[in-house]
């Protein structure tokens, strides 16, 4: 079967003082080929132990996942992954960041170099190729992350609140950057964020979870990813339809909140 499939998926954490921590409780999710999925979720329902199963990490506990039929064990260049920031090799050029991993496979220089000059092309950074990650901005240094992981050529690109620590301007010009990655790669995303706008936005599928323990809570097949392919996004958000998917969204989540904290100061 092709895609990624999660399959009945859990992860118990035990704790040292012998308690226990229900991260994920039977998650299935079948993501297709090609497919761009966002979750969004309140802290601490289970995001980043997701994704970082899929990436195989972290072992779940339970259940089982597959990419395109093979069983998911391990990491694999297959399943490519995206961090908030700090996951670049500081002291190398951009250029070295992008072809650490076609270096590793031991790929010819000639053949690396047109891999890294095309991708930093894609990224718009052809012209700091040989600048060291110190010395980009935030939003340089993950357009850089983005590169470094499509020359690893994944089926499957994991994001864990990739624009997280950008500031709104430099994130917005990122959320079309990776609507236009997505559709000129076709590479399947799965991307978490904390924002329900961009969770919208760059969500064909958007995944609501909730905690305690973290499972999905709810599904929304939407159009705005596909629109703001190559569009202002601004203009996508005055759309009535995200209008009024994001104020559910949000109360959804303010919801879920007040019922952490209510148990927390209840506890
Ligand atoms: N290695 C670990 N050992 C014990 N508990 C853990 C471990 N990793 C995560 N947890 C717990 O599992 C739950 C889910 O954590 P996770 O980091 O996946 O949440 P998240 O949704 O990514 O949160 P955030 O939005 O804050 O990043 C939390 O209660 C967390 O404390
Ligand atoms: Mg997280």
């Amino acid at each position: 079967m092709s895609g990624l499939i999660i399959d009945d998926v859990s992860m118990t954490f035990e704790l040292p003082d012998g308690g226990k921590v229900e991260a994920l409780k039977n998650i299935n999710l079948n993501i297709r080929e090609g497919e761009l999925v966002s979750v969004l979720g309140p802290s601490g329902c289970g995001k980043t132990t997701l994704l970082n199963i899929c990436a195989g990490f972290l072992a779940q506990t339970g259940g089982n996942l597959s990419l395109n039929g093979d069983k998911v064990t391990g990491p694999s260049p297959e399943r490519g992954m995206v961090f908030q920031k700090g996951a670049l090799f500081e002291w190398m050029s951009v250029r070295q960041n992008v072809s650490f991993g076609p270096s590793m496979k031991g790929m010819p220089k000639a053949e690396m170099n047109g891999i890294v000059d095309h991708l930093l092309e894609v990224v718009g950074l052809q012209d700091f190729k040989e600048k060291a990650i110190y010395e980009l901005s935030g939003g340089m240094q993950q357009r850089v992350a983005l590169a470094r992981c499509l020359a690893n050529e994944p089926d499957v690109i994991l994001m864990d609140e990739p624009l997280g620590a950008l500031d709104a301007l430099t994130r917005e010009k990122m959320q079309g950057l990776v609507l236009k990655l997505w559709k000129e790669t076709g590479k399947t995303i799965i991307l978490i964020t904390h924002s329900v706008e961009e969770a919208l936005l760059l969500g064909e599928r958007l995944i609501v979870m909730a905690p305690r323990p973290g499972r999905i809570h709810k599904e929304y097949n939407l159009p705005f990813a596909e629109m703001g392919v190559g569009a202002d996004l601004r203009e996508v958000k005055k759309h009535k339809k995200f209008g009024v998917v994001r104020d559910e969204i949000l109360s959804m989540i303010w919801d879920m909140e007040e019922e952490i904290m209510g148990r927390t100061e209840s506890a």
